[in-house]
């Protein structure tokens, strides 16, 4: 592997943990605002603007290593060939469509949340969006006793 794709993937790797520890946060704030009728603060903003945040920073690392690790190129060079072969489908497809449809997912919640009139609503916008968004995620992380299996964490040379 290229030393630019070894950084792009250490980062990537790194950041899906970023994803799952804000995401948890902003999930929990939400929820307990929600169903607790509290207040909307600066700090539940902050927790759903990190968590989307890191999630666009990952979108750009994604499309980075989509396209120089060659995913692009095997989809291009032959498509359906790509789609039907389990061991080409994941990356070059599933992982990209699902990851897309769980950060819209994640900004529809925080658009709403910002529009909706009171604290109880803002919480429940914020609540459902981020919970589709997280599940979404979930399914689609290449985990170690998945069949796209990658490693939990990536030190650049040094995995585990
Ligand atoms: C639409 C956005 C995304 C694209 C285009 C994308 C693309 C990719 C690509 C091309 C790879 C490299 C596969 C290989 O080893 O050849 C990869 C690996 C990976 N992706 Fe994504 N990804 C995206 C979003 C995400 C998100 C949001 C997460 C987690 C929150 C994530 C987690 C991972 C993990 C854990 C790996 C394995 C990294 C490693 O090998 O150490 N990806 N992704």
């Amino acid at each position: 592997m290229t030393t630019f794709n070894l950084i792009v993937q250490t980062l990537h790797n790194l950041a899906r943990w970023g994803i799952v520890i804000l995401g948890l946060i902003a999930i929990i704030r939400a929820f307990s605002g929600w169903l607790g009728k509290k207040e909307y603060t600066p700090a539940d903003k902050r927790a759903g603007m990190l968590y989307t945040m890191v999630f666009d920073v990952q979108l750009l690392l994604g499309i980075i290593l989509y396209v120089s690790k060659g995913w692009f190129g095997v989809l291009t060079a032959d498509f359906s060939r790509a789609l039907s072969s389990a061991g080409t489908r994941f990356f070059t497809a599933d992982h990209l469509l699902l990851m897309l449809a769980a950060l819209i997912a994640a900004h529809v919640g925080r658009s709403l949340s910002r529009k909706a009139a009171d604290g109880v609503r803002k919480h429940r916008s914020a609540a459902i969006g981020f919970t589709l968004s997280f599940v979404l995620m979930l399914a689609a992380v290449p985990w170690p006793f998945t069949e796209s299996a990658r490693p939990w964490l990536r030190l650049f040379g040094i995995s585990f």
